[in-house]
């Protein structure tokens, strides 16, 4: 296969910087602070309420008839005593629901007004007072990714350099009881830092984020924090006997990768935890061919992965008292003259025999290895995520993920990480009697079921790799880790889903 471009270097320019934009805490008032935009919270249906500009802003709100509905925003200058102020007012949506989420779409909302006006000196009044049912340090942390996030673009592959964002200074306006946390800045600013490189990951052109460009990158976050780090190419793959990779892998000349991570915390560890992403850099379908259109966007076929390796970077800076193994199968899924095919059998790691019925459900057959080998590291809780099916997108849309998980506990920590993080996950039922669909005439299982319920025959599928003792959740991120347009708080492309759900679950507060 012709190569026009060496994979390593392109990446690594695509990894985002830090923005640098400096946030601060304030407690002053409107007309105080020499700010280009000020933005204010509203809830729906709530009194307007501000010493100084509560009377014409309510004139102004009610006639432009606005309610407070999350997304909802308008711009106008207020003036008083000589001073002008331009005041963006954002709808924060139901206030007995107000959530990090609403705060983080706030932010969302103002930065992008900021970056439309060119400002340079931003203010945000959205946790002013401080009445709200999650802690300052979530607020605060919020308001950083919103901020942060709304201002990534993944400009690696044009040929002039964009010009940089204006945004200099954000004051983050507070005037509550609760004690203000500064630390909530710099993990926000650190949340946000590993969602864009999970979202350069899954920018970054197929042919130039291979599996050997994904382990070398995971080798470098390994560098940076202090987390050990160990890679199996083929010949380290053969010896581990995972077969499911190494099929997937024939049908393309780039040779497939088993990247394991290891964070050690200081003392002895709480429990032994394993996440697992798929990392299939390209998916063709292999020989059962995609069709042009579904094609297009397989790039994103290793969202997981990168879920993965930004949710681990995240946890060697901010320490947990977890052993935390961060495993990602990579390879391509094409098709080329050694690319497995329908009829095959296949052995997995863990011993068990599969009958291929259609080469692009591939995922499974790489994660079923991952989840072994993961189980073989001694990890008793184990999280895989993945762009699995097609058939949960049709479900749930591209805005929510579907999770299964065997462990109500676990299942039950996932959602309150989620709820931290913004992200949205419905669980989905593991149905035991689906097994059947799986059975096959001349091996132990076949690698799909009938055209119903896809994305828990797949769930179903992987769960048979799952020992009964290991408390497991697979996240199934077909739909919100890609997008084919900006929506709601999601760019256009890759979306970083997952990083920030699995770095709550296990990071230090
Ligand atoms: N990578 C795809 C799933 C996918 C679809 C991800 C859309 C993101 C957006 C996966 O490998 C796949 O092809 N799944 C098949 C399974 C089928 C053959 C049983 C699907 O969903 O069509
Ligand atoms: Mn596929
Ligand atoms: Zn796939």
């Amino acid at each position: 296969m012709p190569r026009t471009r060496k994979p390593a270097e392109k990446s690594a320019k695509a990894a985002a910087e830090p923005a640098g934009i400096k946030y601060r805490i304030r407690t002053v008032d409107l007309f105080d602070l020499p700010v280009d935009l000020y933005a204010c919270g509203v809830f729906r249906g709530a009194r307007f309420e501000h010493d100084l500009i509560g009377r014409e802003a309510r004139k102004v709100l009610s006639a432009r008839r606005f309610k407070g509905e999350p997304g909802e925003s308008f711009y106008h200058v207020f003036s008083h005593e000589g001073g002008l102020l331009p005041v963006l007012f954002v709808g924060l949506g139901d206030k007995r629901q107000f959530s990090p989420r609403a705060v983080r779409h706030a932010a969302h909302t103002a930065a992008a007004e900021a970056a439309g006006r060119a400002a340079a000196r931003l203010a945000l009044d959205f946790i002013n007072h401080g009445e709200f049912p999650f802690t300052l340090a979530e607020g605060v942390q919020s308001v950083v990714e919103g901020v942060e996030l709304k201002l990534y673009q993944f400009n690696a592959c044009f040929s002039q350099p964009k010009p940089a964002a204006a945004l200099e200074a954000v004051d983050l306006v507070y005037r509550g009881a609760r004690g203000m946390s500064t630390g909530a800045i710099e993990r926000g600013r650190a949340f946000a830092r590993a969602t864009a490189l999970a979202r350069d990951f899954v920018n970054t052109p197929p042919s130039d984020f291979t599996p050997a460009v994904m382990a070398s990158e995971a080798e470098k976050i390994a560098r940076e924090g202090k987390l050990a780090c160990k890679i199996y190419d083929e010949k380290g793959l053969a010896e581990l006997k995972a077969g499911g990779i190494l099929t997937v892998a024939r049908g393309s000349h780039e040779k497939p990768r088993l990247i394991h991570l290891k964070y050690s915390p200081k003392g002895k560890p709480r429990g032994v935890v394993a996440l697992v992403g798929k990392g299939l850099t390209f998916d063709a379908g292999g020989l059962d061919i995609k069709t042009a259109d579904g094609m297009l966007t397989m790039k994103c076929d290793m969202a997981g992965g990168a879920a993965v390796l930004g949710a681990m970077k995240l946890i060697g800076e901010l320490g947990s008292d977890h052993e935390i193994h961060g495993i990602v199968a990579s390879t391509e899924n094409l098709l080329g003259g050694g690319a497995y095919k329908p009829g095959d059998v296949i052995r997995s790691m863990a011993g068990k025999t599969v009958e291929i019925h259609n080469t692009d459900a591939e995922g499974r057959l790489i994660l079923m290895d991952g989840i072994t080998f993961a189980q073989k590291q001694g990890a008793t809780t184990v999280i895989d995520i993945a762009t699995l099916t097609g058939a949960v997108v049709v479900a749930l849309g591209e805005l929510v993920a579907g999770f299964y998980s065997n462990d109500a506990g676990l299942a039950g920590q996932l959602l309150k990480a989620a709820e931290r993080s913004g992200e949205r996950y419905h669980q989905l039922p593991l149905v035991p009697e689906y097994r059947r669909k799986l059975d096959s005439k001349i091996a132990d299982l076949k690698n799909i079921g009938n055209r119903w319920g896809g994305s828990i025959s797949a769930a179903v599928f992987l769960q048979q790799f799952v020992d009964e003792k290991t408390a497991w959740a697979h996240l199934d991120i077909a739909g919100p880790a890609f997008m084919d347009g900006a929506m709601e708080d999601f760019p256009a492309g890759a979306t970083g889903f997952g990083v920030r759900t699995l770095a709550e679950l296990f990071t230090h507060r």
